[in-house]
């Protein structure tokens, strides 16, 4: 089938655009390049030896999806674009709700105007907001706690509204728990802009000789060992959690959530010793204070997208580790390495 992947030149987009290629599928990428870069598209292209169809498009602007919905026969969306830096969308929440929500709008409307009628939504664990009880499932409350959050919730309140009044529209929303890791090529991986938000880029970036010291945002919650805990997920498990939730909506007309995590929480303190071990580079620590909007323990109960999407993360941290540090030896600055 012929995909459009928005955000496709993007950390979870690109991955997931091989595993599409892997699965047959012909992928066209529509990406603005606000926080990603044209070598992530490039290198798709290397790793899978195919021609990958790329625009470099706002997708607020009407016009530029609409003639890419003319030039191609469009089959199905998976809709990653968007901004999804938490801190920053606090300091800039209207420029997260216009982007974020606007071209969800416009791609809508267009995929309407074309008869496009299946789409696979990138949404976040987030949308747990901070009072969900691990391990979570999809019926649990739904309260964000930022506006980037907020966007993901709106998106997932305007798409369940927009697929009722198409019958045979089938929507899949993908809750992320939290990704890392990289294709075992090491050539596509986590760049982030700036200062790393996350904790495993943040890892690399220390190891790399780029960052001086990790600062572990507070040892006091309850948990194991006193440092948060969450549900990481291996890029390429959630790569092909996409595919097979493309396949869903092609058998069905719903609209519905999935939890993308492994069911398994680790805390920083175990994520950074398992990182040292398995890449023998040390990752000087400090333990600072809580960051604000932090919750204690977030992992995913999986089991709905066990049962109806036939898909299971497979990679353990040990992977996750292994491949998230293969990546950033090889690109110490992210792809302007290259
Ligand atoms: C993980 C743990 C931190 C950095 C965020 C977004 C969520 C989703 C995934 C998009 C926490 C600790 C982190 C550091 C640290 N993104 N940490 N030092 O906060 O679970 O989720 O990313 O959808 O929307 O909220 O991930 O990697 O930022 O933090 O100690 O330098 O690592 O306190 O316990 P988080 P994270």
């Amino acid at each position: 089938m012929e995909i459009l992947v928005t955000g496709g030149a993007g950390y979870i987009g690109s991955h997931t655009c091989l595993e599409l290629i892997a699965q047959g599928h012909q992928v066209i990428i529509a990406d603005n390049l606000s926080n990603s870069h044209r070598l992530s598209v490039e290198r798709i292209q290397s790793i899978s030896q195919k021609e990958i169809v790329f625009y470099e498009v706002n997708l607020c602007y009407e016009k530029a999806i609409e003639d890419i919905f003319q030039a191609h026969a469009i089959d199905a969306v998976i809709h990653f674009a968007g901004f999804k830096a938490v801190g920053e969308s606090v300091e800039k929440p209207l420029m997260y709700y216009q982007n974020n929500l606007e071209s969800t709008l416009v791609l809508c409307k267009t995929m309407e105007r074309h008869k496009v009628h299946r789409l696979v939504f990138s949404s976040s664990a987030t949308v747990y907001g901070m009072n969900s009880k691990s391990p979570i499932a999809e019926h649990a409350s739904l309260y964000a706690t930022n506006p980037y959050g907020r966007t993901k919730l709106f998106i997932e309140k305007i798409l369940r509204d927009w697929s009722k009044t198409i019958p045979e529209s089938s929507v899949a929303l993908l809750r992320y728990f939290n990704p890392v890791g990289a294709h075992s090529s090491g050539l596509i991986g986590e760049d982030p802009q700036g200062i790393p938000n996350n904790l495993m880029p943040y890892i690399t970036q220390v190891a790399a000789g780029r960052r001086e010291i990790l600062s572990i945002f507070g040892n006091d919650y309850d948990t194991i060992d006193g440092t948060g805990v969450r549900d990481y997920i291996h890029v390429m498990d959630l790569a092909l959690g996409h595919v097979k939730a493309l396949e869903y909506t092609l058998n069905s007309k719903v609209c519905d959530a999935f939890n993308l995590g492994t069911g398994k929480g680790t805390s920083v303190l175990e994520l950074v010793k398992a990182f040292e071990l398995v890449t023998g580079q040390k990752v000087p620590y400090q333990i600072s204070k809580r960051r604000s909007g932090d919750v204690a323990t977030c992992f995913a109960n999986p089991t709905k997208a066990k049962n109806k999407l036939s898909w299971e993360a497979t990679r353990d941290v040990v992977q996750m580790c292994r491949d998230s540090w293969n990546w950033q030896r090889k690109h110490p600055m992210g792809y302007l390495s290259s």
